[in-house]
C-alpha cells in the first residue's frame, strides 16, 4: 500500500519532545521533568511541564497536553500531515514512500477516501438497507444513485474503522480525514446510519463526504471537516459529473443541496451543481467560469437562503458572470419542485429567472415604504448607486425602468446616478485650486506654463494643445506672442517679447521670472501641469454632461442620452481609478 506504518513511531522516537519544545520555550529541569511558561496561554509563573520519560507535555494552567506531533501541530497551527513533514525535515527523517511528503501525501489521502467511498457504496448496493430504502422513498432511481456513488454508513460504530485499520492505515491519518472520531480514547466511525454522498473533485478524486440522517435524525447533514484534500471553498458538489452538461448548455444551475443536484439530474436537468449549503466563494465562481458565465441561482426561498444568494451573486458578478435568480413558488426547494411539477415546469422557472439587478432592486424596494417620500428617496439613492456597477447600455435600460416605476423623471434620476457616489469632493478642490489667482493676477498653473516656455522654447509647441488653460486674458496674450516668436532650436529673446506686450502682461512676466525656479525639475513640472489640465478639463466636461443629461428629453433624445452617458461613465471610471491609485 505504499505507506510506511512506522513513520509516526519513528518521528516520535527520534524527535525528543524536550528538544523540540526547548527550541520555542525556555525549559528548566526540575526533578525528572522540564518546566516553562506555557506557549498556549498567558502566564507569569510556569505551569507547563514536559516529561522526557513519557514524551508528553502538559500544562496545569490551561490543560493543553499531547505528544511531540500534537505540540508541533498546535504550536505552528498545522494539521497532522504538516507536523509530520516539519519534524521529518528538521530531524532529517526520510519521508520517501511513506505516504507523506508533498506528493505522496495527497495520493495516500485520496486512496483512503476512495476505499471508504467503495465501502459505503457496497453497503448501499447490498439491498436491503435503510439508506437505499430511504432514497427510493424519495423517488430516486438506482442508476442515478449509482452514478453519484451514493453509499450507506451502517450503524455498527466501527465497521469502516476496522476495515481501514485492517489495511494498515494509522489512526492519525483516518482522524485527519474526518472518517473517524475519537472520544474517551476510543475511535469510532464518524458517519453512522447515514446516507453517504461522496464529494468528488473534477479530477475524479474523492475529497470528502456528506452524510444525511435517514429520516428525521439530527443533525440532518454531517460533512467531512476540512483536510489536506478537502477545502469547502474549492469544491462544488456534482461538478465532476455535470461540467460537460454545463459547458454544453452554456449555463449552470446552482443549488444548495446534495438532494437538489441528484433530483434535478434524474429529471434531466443535468447542468447543475451545489455550493454545499454555504455562500459561494470566489474560487467556486472561478471554477464555474471555466465552463460557463451564465449562472442561475436556485437557492431556498428562506431569508438565510436569499442572503446567501445575494452574496453569491455579488461574487459571481465580480467574476464576470451573467447572473439570474430563480424564484421557486411556495418556498419549495428545487428537489421538491421538480418532483412535483416535472422537468418542463422547472425549465420554465429557469427561463423566467430574475436578472441580478432586478433582484437587487426588488430587495431594495422591500426595505423601504415607497408610499412615503422618505422611502422613495432612500430607494432612489440606493438604486442610483447600483447603476454605477452596470455598463452604460444596461444602466440606461434600468434608469428608464426605475423612472417609470417610481414616477420620477428620467432626467432627475440620471442626475442622481451620475452626480453622486463618485463624490464631488476632489472635484471641488481641483476647481478651487486651478482658479485661485496669485498675487500677480494669474493662476499658479498659468505662471508655471509661462515660466516653462521661457526656460525652453521647445515647451511652446507642447503646450499649444492645452492653450485653453490660459484663462487670464493677459496670460493668453503672452502665450499668443510666444507662439508667434517661436522658432525651433532657438530660445525666446526676452527683450523682443517685452516689446510686443502690454504693461499688465509684462508685470505677470516679470513676476513669473522672479518667483519661479525649477532647478532641474522642469520636465516634472511640465508633466504635472499637463496632468492637472487634463483632470480639470474632464471635470468640466463631467459637469457639462451631467447638466445636459438631466435636461435632455427622455423620449426624443434617447440615442444622445446613451452616447453622453457612455462618455460620462468613462470619465468617472478614469477618475475613480485615479483616486484609487492615490490611496
Ligand atoms: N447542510 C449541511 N449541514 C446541515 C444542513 C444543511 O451541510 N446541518 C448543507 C447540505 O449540503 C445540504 C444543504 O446544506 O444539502 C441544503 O440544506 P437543506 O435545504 O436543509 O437540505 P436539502 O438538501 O434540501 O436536503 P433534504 O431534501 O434531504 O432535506
Ligand atoms: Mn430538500
Amino acid at each position: 500500500m505504499g505507506f510506511n506504518d512506522n513513520i509516526v513511531e519513528e518521528i516520535k522516537s527520534r524527535c525528543n519532545i524536550v528538544d523540540v519544545i526547548g527550541r520555542h520555550v525556555q525549559l528548566k529541569k526540575t526533578g525528572g521533568n522540564h518546566k516553562g511558561l506555557c506557549p498556549f496561554h498567558n502566564e507569569k509563573t510556569p505551569s507547563f511541564v514536559v516529561s522526557e520519560d513519557k514524551q508528553i507535555f502538559t500544562c496545569f494552567g490551561c490543560g493543553a497536553t499531547g505528544d511531540v506531533i500534537e505540540f508541533t501541530q498546535r504550536f505552528n497551527n498545522m494539521d497532522f500531515q504538516g507536523a509530520i513533514e516539519k519534524l521529518a525535515d528538521e530531524y532529517s527523517i526520510e519521508l520517501k514512500n511513506t505516504g507523506f511528503g508533498t506528493e505522496g501525501k495527497k495520493v495516500q489521502l485520496y486512496e483512503v477516501n476512495r476505499e471508504a467511498a467503495a465501502f459505503f457504496y457496497n453497503s448501499f448496493t447490498k439491498e436491503p438497507n435503510k439508506a437505499a430504502t430511504y432514497m427510493r422513498s424519495r423517488g430516486l432511481e438506482p442508476n442515478i444513485l449509482r452514478k453519484f456513488g451514493i453509499g450507506y454508513a451502517d450503524d455498527q460504530w466501527q465497521s469502516l474503522y476496522e476495515l481501514l485499520k485492517g489495511k494498515g492505515y494509522q489512526d492519525e491519518l483516518l482522524l485527519s480525514l474526518g472518517l473517524v472520531s475519537s472520544s474517551n480514547n476510543r475511535i469510532f466511525d464518524k458517519f453512522r446510519d447515514r446516507v453517504i454522498f461522496p464529494i468528488i473533485n473534477t479530477r475524479g478524486k474523492v475529497v470528502g463526504f456528506g452524510g444525511r440522517a435517514i429520516g428525521d435524525g439530527m443533525p440532518k447533514y454531517l460533512n467531512s471537516h476540512e483536510s489536506a484534500v478537502f477545502q469547502k471553498k474549492n469544491n462544488l458538489y456534482g461538478l465532476n459529473l455535470t461540467r460537460e452538461d454545463i459547458n454544453r448548455e452554456d449555463c449552470a444551475i446552482l443549488v444548495e443541496g446534495y438532494m437538489d443536484v441528484i433530483s434535478l439530474y434524474q429529471h434531466g436537468v443535468r447542468n447543475v451543481s451545489a455550493s454545499l449549503g454555504t455562500a459561494l466563494t470566489e474560487n467556486q465562481a472561478a471554477m464555474l467560469k471555466r465552463y460557463t458565465s451564465n449562472i442561475v441561482l436556485a437557492y431556498d426561498a428562506d431569508e438565510a437562503g436569499q442572503t446567501a444568494a445575494l452574496r453569491g451573486m455579488e461574487i459571481l458578478y465580480k467574476a464576470g458572470c451573467n447572473v439570474k435568480v430563480l424564484d421557486i413558488p411556495d418556498g419549495k426547494d428545487p428537489d421538491d419542485f421538480v418532483r412535483k411539477n416535472g422537468r418542463e415546469a422547472f425549465l420554465e422557472l429557469v427561463r423566467q429567472a430574475t436578472p441580478f439587478m432586478d433582484y437587487k432592486l426588488r430587495r431594495l424596494k422591500k426595505q423601504v415604504d415607497l408610499n412615503t417620500t422618505e422611502g422613495s428617496v432612500a430607494f432612489l439613492k440606493k438604486a442610483a448607486l447600483e447603476m454605477k456597477n452596470l455598463s452604460p447600455v444596461e444602466a440606461e435600460t434600468y434608469i428608464k425602468k426605475i423612472a417609470a416605476e417610481t414616477g420620477i423623471s428620467e432626467g432627475a434620476f440620471r442626475l442622481e446616478v451620475f452626480g453622486s457616489g463618485y463624490s464631488a469632493i476632489p472635484k471641488e478642490q481641483g476647481k478651487a485650486e486651478a482658479r485661485r489667482k496669485g498675487k500677480a493676477g494669474c493662476t499658479m498653473l498659468e505662471a508655471n506654463l509661462i515660466r516653462l516656455m521661457l526656460l525652453k522654447s521647445s515647451y511652446i509647441p507642447q503646450i499649444e494643445p492645452y492653450k485653453n488653460a490660459f484663462e487670464t486674458a493677459a496670460c493668453y496674450r503672452i502665450f499668443e506672442i510666444l507662439r508667434s516668436l517661436y522658432k525651433p532650436d532657438e530660445e525666446i529673446d526676452l527683450k523682443q517679447l517685452e516689446d510686443s506686450l502690454d504693461e499688465e502682461a509684462i508685470a505677470i512676466l516679470k513676476h513669473t521670472m522672479d518667483t519661479i525656479q525649477f532647478a532641474d525639475r522642469d520636465n516634472r513640472v511640465f508633466e504635472e501641469c499637463i496632468d492637472h489640465i487634463r483632470a480639470t478639463t474632464s471635470m468640466k466636461r463631467e459637469e457639462e454632461l451631467i447638466q445636459v443629461l438631466s435636461i435632455l428629453d427622455d423620449e426624443k433624445d434617447s440615442d444622445k442620452i446613451l452616447e453622453l452617458s457612455k462618455e460620462l461613465m468613462e470619465i468617472q471610471k478614469e477618475r475613480y481609478k485615479g483616486t484609487r491609485n492615490e490611496l
